[in-house]
């Protein structure tokens, strides 16, 4: 059975929080600090979405990190951001404090039940203060272990790269208690993240295999979109044959964009996957045309 086959899986990590408040410096100095020196290239360029290797227990594990943008205008982002993620780092500007999209972090975290880490960011700055960011975060249902509640808060400085171990540690600790595991036997199962059509290239889109292995040649139906992957590029720009669970990568071969949030699931029969995205093609048409037809009504 698939209980069988069932595999240890690295966990994918989101960053969320309020606009400015550093999840993006954040990410660039772990993978500085984590990663080999490379071409910055691939998917990280569309949705940050990349993997380091951290050392832990004499043993290397992987992280999985996505990126997501703070501004107001992203609300769909961070709900779908924490959709496909196992543990939500909230970054929280000791400078700052909490603001409207450090509250809607939370809720969609809270809303998709995934465990929350909190960055308590920018600490090097004078006017910073993590105590008054714990007791905002207190008012919103956070209340720090220290205090003796139950959520993990860690101040760190992403500019000065401080205490990003300890972040670290804190991601493995709580990804050893949720378990994550997945079957890399089977057929790819995962989520959009983010899609567009390159003039050269064609549709491409970022994906997230959460169950399975993705393969070159696969054929995959996307929403309403039918595609048989052509080529594959991972987060470091370097084309990959495949993709195991938890692993972002970009494809190419998609017969148009798919819309970012939307599963995508491989056939082994190519005859059945377009007719599934036959159906659904439909069936959108269907539904949009009702909807016009309804606000004509009123
Ligand atoms: P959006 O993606 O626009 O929501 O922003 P973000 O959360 O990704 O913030 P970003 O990483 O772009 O950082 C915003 C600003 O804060 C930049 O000017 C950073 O240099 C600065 N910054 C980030 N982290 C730190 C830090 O630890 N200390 C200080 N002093 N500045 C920081
Ligand atoms: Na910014
Ligand atoms: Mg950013």
């Amino acid at each position: 059975s698939d209980m069988d086959r069932l595999k240890r899986r690295p966990p994918v990590v989101t960053v969320m929080g309020h606009v400015d408040h550093g999840k993006t410096t954040l990410l660039d100095s772990i993978r500085k600090t984590k990663v080999a020196q490379g071409e910055a290239g691939g998917i990280t360029q569309h949705i940050g979405a990349y993997h380091v290797d951290v050392e832990h227990g004499g043993l290397v594990q992987q992280v999985v990190f996505l990126d997501t943008p703070g501004h107001e205008a992203f609300t769909a982002m961070r709900a779908r951001g924490a959709r496909v993620t196992d543990i939500a780092i909230l970054v929280v500007a000791a400078d700052d404090g909490v603001r409207p999209q450090t509250i809607e972090a939370i809720s969609h975290a809270k809303a998709a039940k995934v465990p929350i880490i909190v960055a308590i960011n920018k600490v090097d700055k004078e006017d910073a203060n993590p105590d008054r960011v714990k007791q905002e975060l207190m008012e919103h249902g956070l209340v720090p272990e220290e205090w003796g509640g139950d959520a993990i808060m860690v101040p760190v400085s992403a500019i000065k790269g401080e205490n990003l171990d300890t972040l670290l540690e804190m991601i493995l600790l709580v990804s050893e208690v949720e378990e994550l595991s997945a079957n890399p036997d089977r057929a790819a199962k995962g989520t959009i993240i983010e899609a567009h059509l390159d003039k050269a290239r064609g549709p491409v889109a970022s994906l997230l295999v959460q169950n399975g292995t993705l393969k070159v040649g696969d054929v995959l139906v996307a929403g309403s979109v039918f595609g048989k992957v052509r080529a594959m590029i991972d987060d470091q720009g370097n084309r990959v044959d495949s993709a195991a669970p938890s692993v972002p990568v970009e494809i190419l071969g998609l017969s148009n964009v798919p819309a970012a949030g939307h599963e995508f699931e491989v056939f082994l029969d190519e005859k059945e996957a377009r007719s599934v995205a036959i159906t659904r093609t439909m069936e959108q048409r269907t539904s949009r045309l009702q909807q016009a037809l309804a606000s004509r009504r009123v």
